[in-house]
């Protein structure tokens, strides 16, 4: 087994057990953060030239053999022969690697650090380059998806439901924007590390700092990122910097809320996708069949996207369990944080990417829409607001409404435009005859006029807000 640089300073440890050694490695998950941990370390090494602690000659060796080793990596990836288990994880992988190259350049490398600030800042690092921008490059198919689809299909009138029962009559781009406003609020979440701006881990050292000059600031330049100059070291702390994870718990955060609307709305064109709705036609691309049943189309990738949220919560839990039972300095409970979120994150990419699949290739069905529309007395609230122009008041229209859906059913005539003005009139002597201007879907979408409304006027708006917000995009 490969001897770990710092081995000699204890007496026994992982080096002695296979179990133990894997057990404590964490390298089958953070190796996907080599680039980060070499950018981290060039940025750690030129810090140390500046502040006198290694030569120039020290640097350009550093330098050269992490750039090898990235090529490396690049190149051979898992089969990388630096990937040594015992070496516990891609730090200590790298720097094994790089004091090979290298020497005693590549031994000056861990001044003033430790693998506390180091792991701490490849994380920050990766959230910021990996996991924000791969959420938000994700953020304009899913978003046009929803708006290409309510541009194809959204006058059409569908009944809307309250407690999965049939509420008013809306249009279906309604509908479709609703998901689109849902989705946009979970990933303006996530949409910057603002998390991260001030949070600049590296140079905490193990817990307590070093008496070594360090000049974090020159570190934090030197990784780039325009919100390091607003870093206010005066009020850093190094404890805090290596003990929290709070950058992790919001990404984290940020994708289960997107999990969220997600499966929302899976589970309601699971439902529109049935025999018994039959609102919408999935893609055969995007739905299975039985290994017995012949007929069968099942929405798979739906309910997949659907129950992939419970792996996406589950990470959410652990991180937050793992946090709150540890003292303030590093503990290792917190290598685990990786593994849920990288797990979290390659889940939500994949649900993005499929659901802006299905979005794209589904099918309302206007017809089949349409011929179910006169039931269940979607005007019924209409009838009422129609009631309060005429000046009763809303809670008597309200009555009164009532007792005409009764009528209706006794009647066995089932729609309020169906009832006779006399026989309105013979509940609410208010209505006249401009009443069936109000009655039927199709009339009740064109009234409405508050703002955000789910009828014509609303969904129009809206949809022209969100064409216009993605070709600004
Ligand atoms: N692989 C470890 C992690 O991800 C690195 C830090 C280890 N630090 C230590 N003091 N053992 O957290």
């Amino acid at each position: 087994m490969s001897q770990k640089p710092w081995e000699h300073a204890k007496s026994s440890g992982s080096e002695g057990d296979p179990l133990a050694a894997r057990f404590v490695s964490s390298l089958d998950y953070d190796k996907r953060l080599y680039k980060h941990d070499i950018a981290g370390s060039i940025a750690h090494a030129r810090m140390l030239l500046k502040v006198g602690l290694i030569t120039d000659g020290d640097l350009a060796e550093i330098e050269r053999g992490l750039s090898e080793i990235e090529s490396e990596i690049d190149e051979q990836g898992d089969a990388w022969p630096g990937w040594k288990v015992e070496l516990e994880d891609v730090h200590m992988c790298v720097e094994a690697a790089l004091i090979e190259k290298t020497g005693d350049a590549g031994r000056k490398l861990h001044t003033g650090r430790s693998r506390n600030d180091q792991v701490a800042t490849d994380l920050m690092l990766w959230l910021e380059y990996d996991g924000y921008v791969g959420i938000q490059s994700r953020w304009e198919p899913i978003m046009s998806a929803f708006v290409d689809l309510a541009d194809k299909y959204g006058h059409i009138v569908m009944p809307s439901y309250t407690h999965l029962q049939r509420a008013q009559p809306i249009v279906v781009g309604g509908e479709l924007m609703a998901w689109a406003l849902m989705l946009q609020r979970a990933f303006n979440r996530i949409s910057s590390p603002y998390q991260l701006r001030d949070f600049f881990p590296l140079g905490s050292g193990a817990i307590a700092g070093s008496s070594l000059p360090l000049d974090r600031r020159h570190s934090s330049q030197e990784l780039g990122s325009p919100y390091w100059d607003q870093l206010t070291l005066n009020s850093e702390s190094s404890i805090e910097g290596t003990a929290n994870r709070d950058m992790a718990l919001d990404f984290v955060w940020g994708l289960s809320m997107i999990s969220t609307a997600l499966s929302r709305w899976a589970e309601q064109w699971i439902i529109y996708a049935t025999t018994e709705f039959g609102f919408i036609t999935l893609d055969n691309l995007y739905t299975t069949g039985s290994s017995m049943m012949p007929q069968k189309q099942n929405p798979d990738m739906l309910e997949l996207i659907r129950g992939k949220t419970g792996q996406v919560y589950g990470s959410l839990m652990a991180l937050l369990t793992m946090c709150k039972g540890i003292t303030i300095g590093y503990n290792r409970d917190l290598q685990e944080d990786k593994r849920h979120v990288f797990a979290a994150y390659d889940a939500v990419c994949d649900c993005l990417d499929m659901a802006a699949a299905i979005v794209r290739t589904t099918t309302f069905n206007e017809e089949r829409i349409k011929a179910g529309l006169n039931r269940g007395y979607l005007d019924a609230t209409s009838l009422a607001e129609y009631l309060v122009t005429k000046g009763v008041p809303f809670r008597t229209s309200h009555q009164h409404v009532g007792a005409l859906v009764r009528l209706a059913g006794e009647l066995d005539r089932h729609e309020l435009k169906k009832l006779t003005l006399d026989e309105m009139k013979g509940v609410c002597d208010a209505i006249e005859e401009d009443v069936y201007d109000w009655l039927g879907p199709e009339n009740v979408v064109k009234r409405y006029q508050s703002a955000g409304n789910a009828g014509v006027s609303g969904f129009e708006a809206q949809l022209a807000s969100w064409k216009e917000r993605l070709g600004n995009s």
